[in-house]
């Protein structure tokens, strides 16, 4: 790329990034401060937090340790004014929490219902509202799903909350407009802790998926980072309100 506008680097941006001490948050947080951003990566356990953030300052970012969980909206505000203290200003935040859930619609309990809305979709609007009250620019990143537009057995309520993220990320971009750019990436199968065993090489299910997939192979979890340096770039600075499909083609495929 020939000029500053259109550069895709996150060099010199300030980014936050929640559920981001393990997984492909932690593979965006590495990514951002290699290409010389100052980075904040958190999650609820602490443990997880110092080891990213020692991560990150070897890397060389400025950043510091505050752990969040996208449950408690006071949680949120403490990280967002940890972040604006260190930084002046926040340009960039991903949602990347996540936690497994697994059970199917006829045995589903309100309990895990609740649960599972909580982290998954309303944990991503809280931060998009208390962020976005006080980001004056910038760019919010919803770490979504392919699930949010396939079926998957035993997840109604991972399919309905990726659907929501989705629906989410295109009005939010709209309400924090012009300003701040909203956009989601939807990954498909990635390595992850997330995916555990399931995704393991050599796996009966990862075999069905290696070969429905044109790229032949599951994401490692650093893989979805591209994409996110992209969509916090002024190289997108025009892209706002769109799901970005980062899956090898396992969506579209005919195979
Ligand atoms: N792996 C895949 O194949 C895949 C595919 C599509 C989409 N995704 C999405 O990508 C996102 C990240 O998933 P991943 O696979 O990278 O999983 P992961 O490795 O398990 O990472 C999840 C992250 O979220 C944090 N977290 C969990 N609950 C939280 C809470 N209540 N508040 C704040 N942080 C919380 C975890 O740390 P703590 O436990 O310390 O809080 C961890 O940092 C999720 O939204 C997931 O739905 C994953």
């Amino acid at each position: 790329m020939s000029n500053e506008k259109s550069a895709v680097t996150v060099a010199d941006k300030s980014a936050v990034i929640i559920g981001g001490t393990t997984g492909i948050g932690r593979g965006i947080a590495r990514t951002f401060a290699e290409d010389g951003a100052n980075v904040i990566a958190t999650s609820r356990s602490k443990d997880a937090v110092t080891k990213i953030t020692e991560e990150l300052r070897s890397i060389g970012a400025e950043t510091t340790e505050v752990t969040c969980d996208v449950r408690d909206r006071t949680s949120i505000e403490n990280l967002r004014d940890v972040a604006v203290d260190i930084f002046g200003e926040v340009d960039v935040l991903i949602n990347s929490a996540g936690a497994t859930d697994h059970a199917s619609l006829l045995e589903m309990t309100d309990s895990q219902w609740n649960q599972g809305i909580d982290v998954f979709l309303t944990g991503v609007f809280r931060a998009c509202q208390i962020f976005g009250r006080s980001m004056d620019h910038g760019s919010i990143i919803n770490i979504s799903s392919m699930s949010g537009r396939q079926i998957r057995e035993n997840r109604p309520v991972y399919c309905a909350a990726k659907s929501g993220v989705n629906g989410l990320t295109r009005a939010a971009a709209v309400d924090l407009a012009p300003n701040i750019r909203v956009n989601a990436i939807a990954p498909g199968f990635v390595k992850t802790e997330l995916s555990g065993e399931r995704l393991a090489d050599g796996s009966p299910v990862r075999e069905i998926i290696d070969e429905r997939t044109p790229l032949n192979r599951v994401a490692d979890s650093d893989e979805i980072a591209g994409t996110a340096v992209y969509l916090a770039s002024d190289a997108a600075s025009f892209t706002t309100g769109e799901v970005l499909t980062v899956d090898g083609g396992y969506d579209r495929s005919a195979l």
